[in-house]
């Protein structure tokens, strides 16, 4: 076969690689081999499933690299299988069952008349209700997609963390997360800077079980607190704000109400870090223009260029201040200070 129809074949079935890793994560087969290697057949007693369909899964995902299949059907994990432990301190599983489990799988599947049609939010046309609705009235729901966004943050914390780390916040007090899931940046930023106290600031359904927030975990609850609200209404006083992943998922308008509630909390000098994938120019294929059609699939979100990331903050009374650009796939941050 030629390269080119190679990458058409793959192109084609990317869904099944990730359906057959999200049934190998979902089912536990991933978690059983953590600690040692096993045959299909021993998988299949421990985890109650049928044998022969396992050892079918099991080839799969030795095939797309998650298993080595060795000498007499014995499996183990490859390194790129650790990924998705429960344990693994980068772990993505929770992005894996999330992004490929039924919710988000059936929203997609509005993308081609969306495109045809205009508009957004295949979520709503699938359920009948806003993602985040669901997030809030259904636990489990609610459970796997905070794992995913702290799965999420795994990574991507370090690259906030790397993007701000010459910045001098030495007159910061108080920073505020908004919309700061269980606590994850956050956390981490006020483990760099011992001078600094925070506020995540998020809806009561995601700070119900005090267990999930990191705070308590991570030893710092006393410098770090958590305020139920919602961002459409108000914000928390603040010296500096963080809005992590929160402003792709919202239309301009939307956006801009959120950034004048934080205005409107805060005092002149006052800072805010955007924290996205920022899309580039279009000669660079990135993951910000495919995340860009997860947004328009199931949220009325986007992902945006830093241009439009500096409108939104000349909109709502944060002059645009500095972009911390990072390398290719990785979040950049997008700086604005408040105007008197
Ligand atoms: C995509 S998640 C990002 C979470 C976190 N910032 C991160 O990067 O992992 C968006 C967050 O916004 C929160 N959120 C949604 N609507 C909100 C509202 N009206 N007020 C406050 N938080 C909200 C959600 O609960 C969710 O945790």
């Amino acid at each position: 076969m030629t390269d080119a129809t190679n990458i058409a074949q793959d192109l084609v079935t990317g869904r099944w690689r990730s359906q057959i890793l999200h049934a190998g994560v979902k089912l536990g087969i991933v978690d059983h081999l953590e600690t040692q290697s096993h045959p299909a057949t021993a998988v299949a007693a421990a985890l109650s499933l049928n044998p022969e369909n396992t050892y079918r899964l099991m080839r799969a995902l030795a095939s797309i690299g998650i298993l080595d299949e060795g000498a007499q059907g014995v499996f183990s994990l490859t390194s790129a299988g650790q990924f998705f432990l429960s344990s693994h301190p980068n772990s993505m599983r929770g992005v894996c069952l999330w992004e490929e489990g039924l919710p988000m799988y059936a929203a997609w599947k509005h993308l081609p008349e969306i495109v045809r049609d205009g508009g957004d939010d295949g979520f709503k046309r699938e359920y009948n209700c806003a993602v985040f609705d669901m997030i809030t009235s259904d636990a489990e729901v609610g459970a796997l997609f905070n794992s995913a966004m702290t799965s999420y943050s795994q990574v991507e914390t370090a690259q906030v963390l790397a993007a701000l780390s010459e910045l001098d916040v030495s007159q910061v007090r108080q920073v505020c997360d908004i919309g700061g899931g269980r606590g994850h940046l956050l956390c981490h930023f006020l483990q760099a800077h011992p001078h600094i106290n925070g506020i995540v600031f998020e809806l009561p359904e995601t700070l119900a079980d005090p267990h999930d927030l990191l705070a308590g975990q991570m030893d710092l609850g006393d410098r770090c607190r958590y305020t139920a609200g919602n961002m459409f209404e108000q914000a928390p006083n603040a010296d500096a704000y963080f809005l992590k992943h929160v402003l792709h998922d919202w239309n301009d308008e939307e956006c801009i109400g959120i950034l004048k509630n934080a205005h409107a909390a805060s005092h002149p000098g006052a800072r805010i870090w955007i924290a996205e994938y920022v899309v580039p120019g279009p000669d660079t294929p990135d993951f910000a223009k495919l995340f860009d059609i997860h947004m328009m699939s199931v949220l009325t979100g986007k992902e945006r260029t830093e241009a439009e990331y500096i409108d939104l903050l000349d909109g709502s009374g944060w002059p645009h201040v500095k972009t911390w650009c990072q390398p290719q796939g990785s979040m950049s941050v997008v700086e604005g200070v408040r105007a008197a």
